[in-house]
């Protein structure tokens, strides 16, 4: 069942200490991602929780680089359409930015101005850290005027409170939680 595949599923991330720095403990996903039963194993269980808990969602929105596994996978197999939000200066066209701090200096984030008002969207990404990412994106969509269904992460490291940058009324899921 689901909970024992979110189990199976955690059983095989990794963690590297010390990088890309010293001090942070990096969770990678695609050391996963290898093996084959286990992209089937993470395809299905993002499926369901797209069905089972945003049943209504128009269009997957996956943050660049590695949300992009996830939200075409999710478009395609649900028949959603599938929206970049990408690092500044990769989209072309009329575009929206949202810039935001990190801990050293800040960061600009991107999206095509063509998501239709009021599309429902659900924002996907492997892990939620700081959630400035998310944020990011949250703050991209309201400005586009689009629907925002919540948000949804592979991993959360809850020690770093990302869920407290996400602004209130966003819900936000993960399957796999670390302190
Ligand atoms: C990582 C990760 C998330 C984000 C989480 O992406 O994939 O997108 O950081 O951090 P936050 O919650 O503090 O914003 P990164 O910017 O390293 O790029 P990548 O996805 O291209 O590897
Ligand atoms: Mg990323």
């Amino acid at each position: 069942d689901y909970e024992k595949g979110v189990e199976e599923l955690k059983s095989k991330i990794k963690s590297f200490p010390d990088f890309p720095k010293k001090g942070i403990l990096f969770w990678d996903i695609f050391s996963a991602l290898s093996d084959g039963n286990t992209c089937r194993l993470l395809q299905n269980l993002l499926v369901q929780t797209v069905r089972d808990r945003y049943p209504d969602v128009e269009a997957i929105v996956g943050l660049e680089s590695r949300g992009f596994l996830f939200s075409f996978s999710l478009a395609a197999e649900l028949g959603l359409g599938c929206i970049p939000v990408r690092k500044k200066g990769k989209l072309p066209g009329d575009i929206v930015s949202y810039k935001y701090d990190l801990e050293y200096g800040s960061d600009i984030l991107e999206i095509q101005n063509t998501v239709r008002p009021g599309l429902k969207c659900l924002i996907v990404d492997d892990l939620i850290a700081t959630g400035g990412s998310l944020n990011a994106a949250v703050h991209l969509l309201k400005t586009c005027g689009a629907n925002i269904a919540g948000c949804l992460a592979v991993i959360e490291l809850v020690s770093l409170k990302g869920r407290s940058n996400i602004p209130d009324g966003i819900n936000v899921h993960s399957l796999i939680k670390y302190d």
